[in-house]
């Protein structure tokens, strides 16, 4: 999971407590103009998290409604079928050909933190 304040430039944003997201669970979030896509991998002590635009990029359909594939870390886009990398932001599969924003994600003290830079990710 990247650290969200590894180079301090970018704003640092609270999701809330970590519990408030199922393991093995994809949950949209809207924060401070930012439409993201919160993947909790893992069983229920797990704190790996992914956050990724929910956006897709080939159509306006939430990308937290789709289907997670743990073994690959891909987020598959319920619409159309393209499948998106959890830690690139990359399609791996057509439709969708251009990525989607990826962020850095952490736990802090049991609540997830998000890095957003300030003119990316929208
Ligand atoms: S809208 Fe996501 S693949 Fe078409």
């Amino acid at each position: 999971m990247p650290d969200p304040s590894a180079d301090g430039t970018a704003a640092v944003l609270d999701l809330g407590p970590l519990t408030d997201f199922e393991p093995d669970g994809a949950r949209r979030v809207d924060v401070d103009g930012h439409r993201l896509a919160v993947v909790r991998l893992g069983g229920p002590d797990s704190t790996d998290v992914y956050v990724i635009g929910d956006r897709c990029s080939h159509a306006d359909y939430s990308l937290a409604e789709g289907e997670i594939d743990e073994g690959e870390k891909t987020l598959e886009c319920w619409k159309h079928g393209s499948t998106f990398s959890l830690e690139t932001g990359e399609p791996t599969c057509l439709p969708a050909i251009k990525p989607v924003p990826t962020y850095g994600a952490t736990v802090v003290d049991g609540r997830i933190e998000v890095r957003v830079d300030p003119d990316g990710g929208k």
